[in-house]
């Protein structure tokens, strides 16, 4: 990672340093089960850590919200989201058919999709029981929610990748419901473990999703290139989803090469040639370009909101987070 970037994670992580240690022993301990090897997996899980910018995101709004204080349901809603959304991983892994993650071998492959599916339920199950443990009935609501869109979000563009019909719109139904509810959902637990049926809750609700947005934009826009970023590039063509650098290149080209880039999808994905030459395609007509520009309007509608807030470190945080998911390196 540049050394700027860096500079600038710790600089998001400072005001939630003390939350960020604490929650990271809980998290861990919050993985446990009496069966050895799921054990064996979750400490292989657990020690490739991401980014960790889901519980990041509960704790910073919790704090903006709440004079710089958090509570036992703020810790709560950072390990559940982390659970779900650490589950969700490794059954993507499977759906995706990708070996890498987190710069090491995912855990299908190394353990095949068999175990995978069963960690994945075992992940999700942890995360559903961390709710209800303390009765938190409201957060165990908000998660359950983005639980089945990001089901149905990848559903959806499973459906979508057998027909090849999708549209600008559909898209942002995918990315809205398989990735961006989640990280809504960090933002409304945050916002409700300390201000429990406010207002609040709602717009950070919609902040969080408008983050999440430009996050899967951004995420769609690493497959396009040759970054290492800790898991395969160059798959989504290969599994024929069709992100918006694709949509926007198939909706702005003659009829004949339309027909050149659905034949190449439909039926040379697996040609590595031919990929290469969809991604050049897609770059000169200007693919990424606009899904750049895309990203950047959602994230500046985001950063819209933290505006109506008066200032403090968190919002300093958190408004260094948002510019953090578009300029990213991984
Ligand atoms: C990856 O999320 C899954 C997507 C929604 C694109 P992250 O990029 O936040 O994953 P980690 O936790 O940092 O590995
Ligand atoms: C991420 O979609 C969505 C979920 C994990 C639910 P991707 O398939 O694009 O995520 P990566 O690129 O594998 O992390
Ligand atoms: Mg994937
Ligand atoms: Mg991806």
């Amino acid at each position: 990672m540049k050394r700027s970037l860096l500079k600038i994670t710790a600089q998001i992580r400072e005001p939630i340093e003390r939350e960020m240690e604490l929650f990271e022993a809980k998290f861990r301990e919050s993985m446990s089960s009496k069966v050895a090897l799921f054990n064996r997996i979750t400490y292989y899980i657990v020690n490739r850590k991401g980014k960790q910018m889901r519980p990041m995101f509960v704790f910073l709004t919790a704090k903006l919200l709440n004079n710089g204080e958090v509570n036992e349901r703020t810790y709560t809603g950072a390990s559940i989201i982390e659970l779900i959304h650490t589950a969700s991983l490794v059954h993507d892994d499977v759906v995706d058919d990708s070996y890498k993650r987190r710069g090491f071998f995912s855990v299908n492959a190394l353990w095949k999709n068999k175990i995978a599916v069963l960690v994945g339920d075992f992940l999700f199950s942890k995360g559903l029981l961390t709710a209800l443990d303390k009765k938190d009935y409201d957060l165990l609501h908000i998660i359950s929610e983005s639980v089945r869109a990001m089901s149905e979000g990848e559903l959806l563009q499973i459906e979508k990748a057998r027909k090849l019909d999708i549209t600008e719109e559909i898209y942002y139904e995918i990315i809205r419901q398989k990735t961006a509810r989640l990280i809504a959902s960090c933002c409304s637990m945050g916002a409700a473990s300390v201000k429990p049926n406010s207002e609040e809750v709602e717009k950070f609700r919609k902040f969080g999703e408008l983050c999440g947005m430009a996050f899967q934009i951004k995420d769609d826009l690493f497959d396009y290139g040759n970054q290492r970023i800790g898991k395969p590039t160059g798959i989504d063509i290969k599994e024929q989803k069709m992100t918006l650098p694709l949509i926007y290149a198939l909706n702005n080209s003659p009829q004949e090469k339309k027909r050149w880039l659905i034949n190449s999808i439909k039926n040379h994905n697996t040609d590595k040639k031919r990929v290469k030459e969809v991604i050049a395609y897609v770059k000169q007509a200007k693919g990424l370009d606009y899904a750049v520009e895309k990203m950047l309007s959602f994230k500046d509608e985001a950063l819209d909101i933290l505006g109506e807030y008066p200032d403090s470190p968190y919002k300093d945080s958190l408004i260094l987070m948002v510019n953090y998911v578009v300029d990213r390196e991984k």
